[in-house]
């Protein structure tokens, strides 16, 4: 399965290293207000799980399934909703999502969020992608900044494999053009 990758961009330790100082700011933030994470499925699963047992904090969690791609690696557009949204009325909302690359899949998010009133909202990604976006989708906690390639590993799929590499990585070309 690594052998499918063009480079590793980030080793296993190197991501965990990351995610020790992500969790330290988040802690920060929210040491005086109960904090109610909504991790966005299936690609934040690795990261969630990693992130959240560096947060020595009271929290709740909560799942969102959003669909946007169809198999391929650019983002199709419209967003697909697959439950109604958690109560999140009056929460303090940390989204968390695995890659920021359109930043449609946030914004669509952060918006059906917000239709609840919650208390307030910030964002946390893994990775985000170096590129112009239509829509500015910032990320307030941010793992770390890659060219607009595409990557798999550590919950990130292609055609939904590659999500238990442990490192991330690129995906060798011919690979994308023509899936084995
Ligand atoms: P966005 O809405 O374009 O920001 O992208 C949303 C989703 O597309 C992410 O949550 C990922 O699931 C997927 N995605 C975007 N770029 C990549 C990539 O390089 N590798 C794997 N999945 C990606
Ligand atoms: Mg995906």
């Amino acid at each position: 399965m690594q052998s499918d990758l063009e480079r590793v961009l980030f080793e296993e330790a190197t991501i965990l290293r990351r995610l020790d100082e992500m969790a330290a700011q988040i802690s920060e933030h929210y040491r005086d207000r109960e904090l109610t994470v909504i991790a966005i499925l299936n690609g934040s699963l690795m990261f969630m799980a990693d992130l959240l047992r560096r947060i020595p904090l009271p929290l709740r969690l909560d799942c969102l399934s959003v669909a946007s791609y169809h198999g391929k690696t650019e983002t199709s557009g419209e967003l697909i909703f697959k439950q109604v949204a958690p109560d999140v009325a009056d929460r303090h909302l940390l989204i968390l999502d695995d890659i920021l690359d359109s930043g449609q899949t946030l914004v669509a998010v952060r918006e059906k969020l917000q239709m609840a009133n919650p208390r307030s909202i910030r964002v946390c990604v893994l990775l985000r992608k170096k590129k112009l976006r239509e829509r500015p989708a910032n990320a307030d906690y941010l793992g770390f900044e890659i060219e607009d390639e595409f990557v798999v590993g550590y919950g990130l799929d292609f055609m939904e494999r590659y999500r238990n590499l442990p490192c991330i990585g690129v995906l060798r070309k011919e690979l994308i053009a023509q899936p084995k």
